[in-house]
């Protein structure tokens, strides 16, 4: 079934979530916004236009599993075909994420610089090409089938601020053009090897 329902997690400021908002197709699927920061920006970009949110704070539950499940529920509860990590920064288990189609958005061109810091890793080991990594998650983290990439320069002088700035404007254009392609069903995988398919051509044009 083509997704029809989405949940979006976020940890901060909520860009790659605004830039989902921002497509009116898109806007009308997202039906939660959930976060393990209560203070997430993106909570509140979500609140402001009406969609559901929740804050599910790790300090708040008795250890990671309890804080897990209680995620699990809040997700469950909105029903989602698929669920968005979109800055999303704590590790989900595997039990998690194979619950729902998951997929996360990346700052480097996977499998190099995976976790926290990519673009300062990126800056410190001196590559000239880094980028955006949009994938299907699964039990290891940063791993799962790369479903779209898209390389940014790393420019001389460039800091982990400046090139993350340019990776997130790439970002902002390929998660949408990915969760869409998602959810008009032309998206297909064989194990790590995922294809993106063309929309069928519009016949008015
Ligand atoms: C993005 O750069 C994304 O690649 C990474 O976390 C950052 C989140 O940014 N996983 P934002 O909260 O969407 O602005």
């Amino acid at each position: 079934m083509n997704p029809a329902r989405i949940v979006v997690l976020v940890s901060g400021s909520g860009s790659n979530l605004q830039a989902l908002l921002d497509q009116p197709d898109l806007r009308e699927r997202v039906v939660a916004v959930a976060s393990d920061n209560p203070d997430a920006t993106g909570l509140a970009r979500a609140a402001d236009i009406g969609i559901a949110t929740a804050a599910v704070a790790l300090r708040d539950h008795a250890d990671r599993a309890t804080w897990e499940a209680a995620l699990a529920d809040v997700v469950a509860d909105a029903a989602p075909d698929l669920v968005v990590l979109a800055g999303f920064m704590k590790i989900l288990s595997g039990a998690f994420v194979s619950r729902w189609p998951t997929v996360n958005v990346h700052p480097s061109l996977l499998p190099a610089f995976a976790g926290a810091h990519a673009p300062a890793d990126a800056v410190a080991w001196g590559v000239k090409l880094s980028g955006v990594t949009v994938h299907y998650v699964d039990e290891q983290v940063d791993h799962g089938p790369i479903i779209a990439q898209e390389a940014v320069a790393v420019l001389p002088g460039d800091t982990a601020e400046s090139l993350h700035a340019r990776i997130q404007t790439v970002e902002h254009r390929l998660l949408p053009a990915v969760v869409r392609a998602i959810c008009e069903g032309r998206v297909t995988v064989d194990g790590r090897h995922v294809t993106v398919h063309d929309p069928p051509e519009d016949p008015s044009a």
